[in-house]
């Protein structure tokens, strides 16, 4: 095998593999290396993503959710069933079998796309040199015209509660919990910690959350973070707001937390902890001392808006980078530099990257929060449609919830979507699409929806932007 790429991307995740995909159909003659290995010790792409994030985590939430289905929901519908019970063990093969699937998938995606798949530890050398150490410990060295760095990110440890992956766990393990636990502690009210929590309550766990900001969800808009406090407390997770971790101790198979509330010092005892206090990027062993790039002291690169490190053909992407640690960011970036550098203008819009819990019910935003809006001084209308009011909502029984919409005052063009209920992700996507095109609330609301659906949910936050809504009286008339 030639030693000679046009790129090389190191790691595998959706920021690696797309790119590696996207570069081969260019026509650029593409290798790709991946050090993570499945439980049998062979080398599996997909990295965070597909292998103990996004996917796992949805397919518990999944199997969770129609387990508490089945307990509370079902009875409405006039379903009987006698004796439910979650077999967990079941539960994680299904999860392991999802993963399965769909990594192997990209391994085929990879080949049939012509892309040369490497397994082993890449190391970025001096001269766009990448030097592969394969499982057997056999040292290969590769040149590129261009590489790009995708290694991704690994969970943030905590001092106060370092995770000893039998009773403290970062999101991995608690992907990997063989029984539900009686009482399950969770350091950290973001994205992993509402989802994991819920999955866990809803098996039976009964759930704290200790979180050390005083105000919950603090990047979303308002009016969701405090919807979702509300729709949290009525499922019994027990978030406590402005505590801080000071201590653990494991004894006799229970976990003692100590945290503080201002002054106070308080103890909780718990069957599991799970420590989900963000992610940090992962570059251990990437980096020749005189390969030429750097990382800042928080180990991020530093990258222009398409992803360039300022070096000669090196790249960056994904979680390495600012911006969200997010699949479809990083996949996006993938795309967007493979582009470039077969010489297209591909360019990114980091202003309409969504994001989404998806908790029950999901919660998801794209754009500016009404509160960010206001403080940069823009004026603003706004459009809220409750699901209590659309038909196909309460149809399924998810009447609760809204979704809102945020215009510019003087141009009525689209600036935010933030949704809190049933299929949110699916209708802020929508929005989303309507955003990049520039759309106007009154565009939105001249567009047909099907009937019934809860997309048209939206359509009616567009008509209530200007006044207009018909399933719902107005605030203001026109
Ligand atoms: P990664 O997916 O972390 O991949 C990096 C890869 O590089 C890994 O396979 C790693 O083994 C490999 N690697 C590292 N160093 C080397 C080296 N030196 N040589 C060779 N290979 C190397 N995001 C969403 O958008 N939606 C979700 O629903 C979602 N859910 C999540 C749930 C959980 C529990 C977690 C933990 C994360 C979740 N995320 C979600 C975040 C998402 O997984 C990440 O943002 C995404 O995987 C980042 O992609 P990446 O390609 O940058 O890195
Ligand atoms: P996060 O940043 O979402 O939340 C971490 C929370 O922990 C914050 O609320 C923070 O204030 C709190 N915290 C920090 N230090 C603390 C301490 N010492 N004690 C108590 N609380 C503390 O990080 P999380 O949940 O770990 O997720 C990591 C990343 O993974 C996120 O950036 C997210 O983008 C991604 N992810 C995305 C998902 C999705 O898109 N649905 C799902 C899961 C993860």
């Amino acid at each position: 095998m030639s030693k000679d790429f046009d790129v090389i991307v190191i790691g595998s995740g959706p920021g690696g593999y797309v790119a590696a995909i996207r570069a081969a159909q260019l026509g650029l003659k593409t290798a790709i290396v991946e050090k993570w290995k499945n439980a049998e010790g062979k080398g599996v792409n997909g990295g965070t993503c597909l292998n103990t994030g996004c996917i796992p985590s949805k397919a518990l939430l999944d199997s969770s959710h129609k387990y508490e289905a089945a307990a509370h929901e079902y009875s409405k519908h006039g379903i009987g069933l006698n004796d439910l019970s979650i077999d967990v063990e079941k539960m994680l093969t299904r999860k392991e079998g999802i993963v399965k699937q769909l990594t192997g998938g990209v391994a085929g995606l990879l080949k049939a796309n012509g892309a040369t798949s490497l397994f082993g530890t890449g190391k970025l050398l001096a001269g766009k040199t990448v030097e592969v150490t394969d499982f057997e410990g056999k040292v290969s060295v590769y040149t590129a015209k261009n590489v790009i760095l995708a290694s991704g990110s690994v969970p943030v440890d905590i001092p106060p509660a370092r995770a000893d992956h039998e009773f403290i766990v970062d999101s991995t393990g608690a992907l990997e919990f063989t029984e539900v636990p009686g009482r399950l502690g969770v350091v950290g009210a973001g994205v992993i910690g509402l989802e994991l929590g819920s999955v866990w309550g809803r098996l039976g766990s009964e759930v704290v959350v200790i979180e050390a900001m005083e105000d919950f969800l603090p990047t979303m808009d308002e009016a969701i973070a405090k919807e979702a406090a509300k729709t949290f407390k009525k499922q019994d997770l027990d978030i406590r707001l402005g505590c801080t971790v000071s201590g653990s101790e494991v004894k006799d198979g229970k976990v003692t937390l100590t945290y503080k509330k201002g002054d106070e010092e308080l103890k909780e005892v718990f069957d599991k902890v799970i420590v989900c206090v963000g992610r940090r990027p992962y570059t251990d062993g990437l980096l020749a001392d005189d390969c030429g790039v750097s990382t800042t002291d928080r180990g991020f690169f530093e990258v222009d808006d398409h992803c360039f490190t300022g070096v000669d053909g090196i790249w960056a992407i994904g979680d390495l980078v600012r911006g969200p640690m997010l699949a479809h960011k990083a996949s996006e970036e993938g795309v967007m530099v493979v582009e470039r550098i077969a010489g297209q203008k591909a360019e990114m819009n980091y202003d309409l990257v969504p994001g989404v819990i998806y908790t029950h019910p999901e919660i998801a935003n794209v754009g500016k929060t009404e509160q960010e809006l206001r403080a940069e001084g823009v004026e603003v209308k706004v459009g809220v449609f409750p699901f209590a009011a659309s038909g196909r909502a309460l149809a399924s029984g998810e009447g609760s919830g809204f979704i809102k919409l945020i215009a510019d005052a003087k141009t009525d063009r689209v600036l935010g979507a933030h949704c809190i209920g049933p299929s949110a992700a699916e209708l802020v996507q929508q929005a989303a699409i309507a955003m990049e095109f520039s759309t106007s609330a009154e565009d939105l609301g001249y567009m047909v929806f099907s009937h019934p659906t809860v997309s048209e949910a939206l359509h009616e936050a567009a008509l209530a932007v200007n006044g207009h809504a018909i399933h719902m009286p107005n605030k203001k008339k026109r």
